[in-house]
């Protein structure tokens, strides 16, 4: 604590570049060995966080600790699967649990994950169902993120890639990528729309306050695209935001504003992590440095709750880091 408030008062910062307002940073740790909490999420009466890790469940914290609420695979067997983190080689069998979202009106949790599709669960079962595993005959190979359209049900989500699967990542950014897309599960319909392509390592998808547009990263491409949904410019797109690092999941504040974790290269090959928060133009409002809390390690999502709490997720990470 100490040396939290010594670090805020013996730097000045520029303006847009603000120390976090932290009293206190805790980690909500996870079962056994599994690690990467990727993406957070909460249900309708703000249970939670729910995550999805490395062995494949998505899990929800009760207070106390996290607990198993679904598997996404029906071969998963706990014996094989519980506790393990090496998705590569266990992913098919087990599940990658990556995007997660509630639809609040009928209790749904979406997931997208990373070998098996989206799929939907249902509170009290604990086999989700796959609702999709492809679009346009083309099949998902790395289904990523997803936001959840609470007015209608109907799911914004990416696959970072058409050829390169989680486990083959390295490769994908070595050879600059470009065949993510950014889909749309309608709900009544329950087909799925393929809203942009070619796009570079898409990753994180966030909805605005008022459904007009949806906001899409690129870590490959390290940049951020608009996505019109209604009005003079729907289904147009526009790069609104670069950066000098991988940008991963966006996440709408409670006041329509962005967070979007974002991992950028520093001096030595050291990673460092940041939360960038940016206006629904792509401007930068905020950037915070989280390098005291994830040493050299990415980070996949931050989070905001109320106004001073906040979540975040890494892959590589063994804990949800909460900070408030
Ligand atoms: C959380 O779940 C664990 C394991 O099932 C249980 O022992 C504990 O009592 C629960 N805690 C709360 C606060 O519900
Ligand atoms: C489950 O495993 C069996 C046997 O290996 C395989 O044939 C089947 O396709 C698997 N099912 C799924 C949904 O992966
Ligand atoms: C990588 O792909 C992006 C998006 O397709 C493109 O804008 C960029 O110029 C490419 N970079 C290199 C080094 O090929
Ligand atoms: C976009 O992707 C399609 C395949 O989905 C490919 O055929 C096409 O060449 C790509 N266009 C560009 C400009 O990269
Ligand atoms: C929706 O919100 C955006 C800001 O996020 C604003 O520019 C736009 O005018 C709003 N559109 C409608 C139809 O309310």
């Amino acid at each position: 604590m100490l040396s939290v408030i010594v670090l805020i008062l013996s730097f000045s910062f520029p303006s847009n570049i603000l120390p976090l307002p932290i009293s206190s940073f805790r980690r909500l740790d996870l079962p056994l060995t599994s690690v990467g909490p990727e993406a957070i999420t909460f249900d309708r009466f703000g249970g939670g966080p729910y995550t999805g890790i490395s062995d494949g469940r998505v899990v929800k914290h009760n207070g106390s600790t996290f607990i198993e609420i679904f598997i996404t695979s029906p071969n998963r067997t706990s014996l094989e699967c519980d506790g393990t983190n090496n998705p590569a080689t266990l992913g098919v069998t087990c599940g990658r649990p990556f995007g997660v979202g509630f639809y609040f009106r009928e209790n749904q949790l979406f997931i997208a994950d990373a070998y098996r599709g989206l799929l939907v669960g249902v509170l009290g079962k604990k086999l989700a169902v796959p609702i999709a595993t492809g679009a346009e005959g083309v099949p998902f190979k790395f289904p990523n993120a997803l936001d959840v359209d609470q007015l209608t049900g109907d799911v914004y989500f990416t696959d970072a890639s058409a050829r390169f699967s989680l486990s083959q990542i390295q490769e994908a950014v070595a050879t600059n990528d470009s065949t993510g897309r950014l889909l749309k599960y309608d709900r009544r319909t329950q087909q799925v729309t393929v809203l942009l392509k070619n796009l570079s390592g898409a990753a994180g998808v966030a909805i605005n306050a008022n459904r007009t547009f949806v906001l899409v990263s690129e870590f490959i491409a390290n940049r951020i695209t608009k996505f019109w949904l209604r009005g003079p410019n729907a289904f147009k797109s526009q790069v609104v935001a670069t950066f000098q690092g991988m940008p991963d999941n966006i996440k709408r504040t409670p006041s329509g504003d962005f967070w979007v974790a974002v991992n950028v290269p520093g001096p030595g090959g050291v990673m460092l992590p940041t939360a960038i928060r940016i206006n629904g133009n792509g401007n930068i409002l905020k950037t915070l440095h989280l390098e005291k809390y994830y040493k050299n390690t990415p980070i996949s999502e931050f989070q905001q709750r109320g106004f001073g709490t906040y979540y975040i997720g890494s892959r590589v990470g063994n804990f949800v880091g909460v900070i408030n």
